[in-house]
This record gives structure tokens, sequence and C-alpha cells, in this order.
């Protein structure tokens, strides 16, 4: 709290609950906290509400002027799609009957090929940003198309609707949007053009994004392609293509050698388990890249994926655990605090974007979700909560519900 507080003024104050990962914690819960945001939107303070007089004199906020959150209100961090391609989201939701090789010819690349037009780029790219963000999306890594007018237009309107992203084949960036340079997979490229790709992004600091191991025939199809390279993470490897700033969407496939490579390089992987089941691509063993200390953030994969909303991400990635405990008992089952984690601070470590987003911590840009478990009309009925129900059995109050352990 001490080097910056000067700085820049405080323009907005909120005291309640507020819900994040950090380094240590899957899940911290702060109740009564009070998070003090400053003019340029970054955090200036956290502390506890008790402290509301002091921090205010300190920091030149009048105590009237913070917005307190309801009882059943939570700020939480902004949820990190780290893996989805906006040129597919007109036909999400649809043609899932095919597996990935076949996929991309027959519906993929027909519909990408209409991002020529850039009114019809607009309309859909429209969509996608307003899309995420109302599902609480709130940085999105993009894969776009090949076509520069409409990616440059995808940045601007995440920007301009006021998302944070990775835009695929950008080179202009808005402030809040970032370049990636997007090989879409190896067996769509040459060795020369990874080597070019590589080479832009080692002279220019830049962020990269590709697919990699998503099916076994994909995996078998680049052996063939690429005979002298000893992995499919080798053909990336060897091109300049995995560094710190690196992320691989799926890894479903992947050995532990290869792994190695990524905890080396600091690549990090997109894991989107709607996508790997929709296509029946395979099942990514999460733990296992966890324990090889490999990034790991979560992806929507729209529309391999058929649901844009990351909190449908949270939901297959713990599917995917559960049903790898099906096949095997001893398994290291996720937990739903594990998998918030990897939703909200894990998405930004894997695109080296925690510096600035993934959790509250002071300096970061406060970019957040404020959830009202008791709004109307909303998804959730709120039974527990309060003093509890009041049920009476023959004039005695009972407690119709079973404690967790
Ligand atoms: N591999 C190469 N391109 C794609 C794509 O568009 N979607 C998915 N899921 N995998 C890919
Ligand atoms: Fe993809």
């Amino acid at each position: 709290m001490s080097s910056n507080e000067s700085a820049a003024g405080i323009a907005h104050v909120y005291r309640g609950t507020f819900v994040h990962a950090t380094y240590h914690t899957a899940v911290e819960i702060l109740e009564d906290g009070l998070l003090g945001v400053d003019t340029e939107g970054k955090i200036a303070f956290i502390g506890s509400g008790k402290e509301v007089d002091r921090l205010s004199q300190k920091w030149g906020f009048e105590a009237f002027a913070v917005t307190q959150l309801g009882q059943h209100e939570f700020f939480m961090p902004g949820m990190v799609d780290t893996h989805i391609h906006a040129s597919q989201y007109s036909y999400a939701g649809t043609a899932l009957d095919m597996p990935l090789l076949q996929w991309l010819n027959m519906y993929t690349f027909p519909v990408e090929a209409c991002y020529k037009d850039l009114e019809f780029a607009r309309n859909v790219y429209t969509h996608i940003v307003k899309r995420t963000l109302r599902n609480g999306t709130t940085t999105a890594c993009y894969f776009a198309t090949i076509h520069t007018d409409a990616s440059l237009l995808l940045g601007q309107i995440a920007n301009d609707f006021g998302q944070r992203a990775l835009v695929g084949k950008v080179i202009n960036s808005y402030p809040l949007v970032r370049p990636v340079v997007t090989p879409r997979f190896a067996p769509s490229c040459s060795a020369t053009l990874l080597g070019h790709l590589g080479e832009i992004a080692q002279n220019n600091d830049l962020h990269i994004q590709s697919h990699i191991s998503e099916t076994k025939e994909e995996v078998n199809l680049v052996k063939e392609l690429f005979p002298d390279y000893d992995s499919y993470t080798d053909v990336y490897h060897r091109h300049n293509l995995l560094t710190d700033k690196t992320v691989m969407a799926h890894g479903c496939h992947l050995t532990d050698g290869e792994l190695k490579l990524f905890r080396e390089t600091g690549a990090s992987i997109a894991h989107c388990p709607n996508s790997n089941i929709s296509l029946c691509s395979g099942m990514l063993d999460v733990r296992r890249v966890l324990n090889h200390k490999v990034k790991l953030g979560l992806g929507t994969d729209v529309a391999g994926g058929y649901s844009p909303s990351m909190l449908d991400a949270v939901r297959r990635t713990l599917d995917t655990s559960k049903a790898l405990t099906i096949q095997d008992t001893q398994y290291h089952t996720l937990t739903f605090e594990e998998v918030f984690r990897l939703a909200t601070l894990g998405g930004s470590q894997a695109l080296s974007l925690d510096e600035n987003t993934g959790n509250f911590e002071v300096g970061k840009d406060f970019d957040a979700l404020r959830v009202n478990t008791d709004a109307a009309g909303g998804p959730i009925d709120l039974i527990n909560h309060g003093e509890g129900p009041k049920v009476y059995v023959a004039g005695k109050r009972v407690v119709p519900f079973v404690e967790r352990p």
C-alpha cells in the first residue's frame, strides 16, 4: 500500500464480501472487506470494513461514498477464457457430429471464409463480445481468421465494450487488446512459416497461441508431416513458439516428456473440456498437468465447445475430472475451489496477464464481477440462508437439512 498511494485519486470504494484465488489459496473469502479503486481502474487498497474511518482519512475518500454490497452479494474476479474462436460463434451449438479433422473441413473452414465480408464479421464479433461479457468473461484470448480487417475489428469491438483481449493476427493494439501470434496448428503450417512466426514473436516479445495434441488422429498426422521432430511439442519448440507467453489449447494426448518441455519453457495449456467431449477428442488429465507444474487455464473453445460461458467450462472441467475418477477410483479429483482458481487466476497466469488481472491484489486492474445470488428472477433459490427455515413438528423446531462434513 505504500509505493503508489498518492499517484492517483480514489474513484470507487466497495464494502462487502470478496471471493478470489491467491497464489497460496484456491478460494479466499474476505467478509466485510473494503476495496478501493483508483481513477485508473487499479486496486489501490484492500482492507477490512472495520477500518473504513482510518482508510478514508488515509486515501482521502468520504466514508458516505462507499458502495455497500447487499447481504447476498459478493465480488469475484472476472473470468478468463484462455481459448475461444470468435469466428465460430455463428454456429455454436450445432455441427458437433464428427471428429476434429472432418469437422474443420466440413463446417469450420467454409464459415471462416465468410470473414472476408466485414459486415458479417461485425455482426458475429459484436455478439460474441457482448455474450461473453454477459457471461462474466472479462478477459478472452480469441482466435479470429486470416482476414486482417475483420481481426482488427474484433480488437476494436472488444476494446469498445471494455473486454480485455488477446486477438489473433492483430498488429495494431487498443488499450485493452494485445496481439497474439496465431499459427492455427502444426498440420496447417509449413516449417518455414512456423519459423517466421517464431521469429516475429521473439523480436517483438509477443503472445503466442495455437492448438496441440487435441486428438490422436491429429498427433499421428503431425508425426507424418514432421517426421524429423521428437514430438508434436518439439515441432513448436524448435521454431521458438514455446515461451512463457505461449498458450496451447487442449494437450489431451501430451506425454510426460512434452509436459516437461512446457514446464521448462513456461508455456501453458488451455483446457477446453466442453470441446474435448463434444468432438470426442479426449479427456485431459488436469491433475497430471498441474503435477508437472505447467500453467493451466480454462477455455470454452467455441464452437468445438458449444457454450460461450466460462461457468460452463468450470462445470465441464469438474465433469471430466469426475469421469476420470469413475475410471480410476484412486484418481485425485479436482475440487470446485481448484477449478474456480483455474477459471480466474489460473487463466490470467496461463495468458501471462497475471500482473494485470486474475485476482484482487493491490496494483492489479479491478476486473470484477458483482454477483447477486438473490437477484429477482435469477437462477438461484436461496433456501438455507439467514436464520434457516423455521419448521416445527409437534411443536418442536427441526432443522431439515444435513450438515456437510
Ligand atoms: N485445431 C485447429 N483448428 C481448430 C479449431 O478451429 N478448433 C479446434 N477445436 N481445434 C482446432
Ligand atoms: Fe480451438
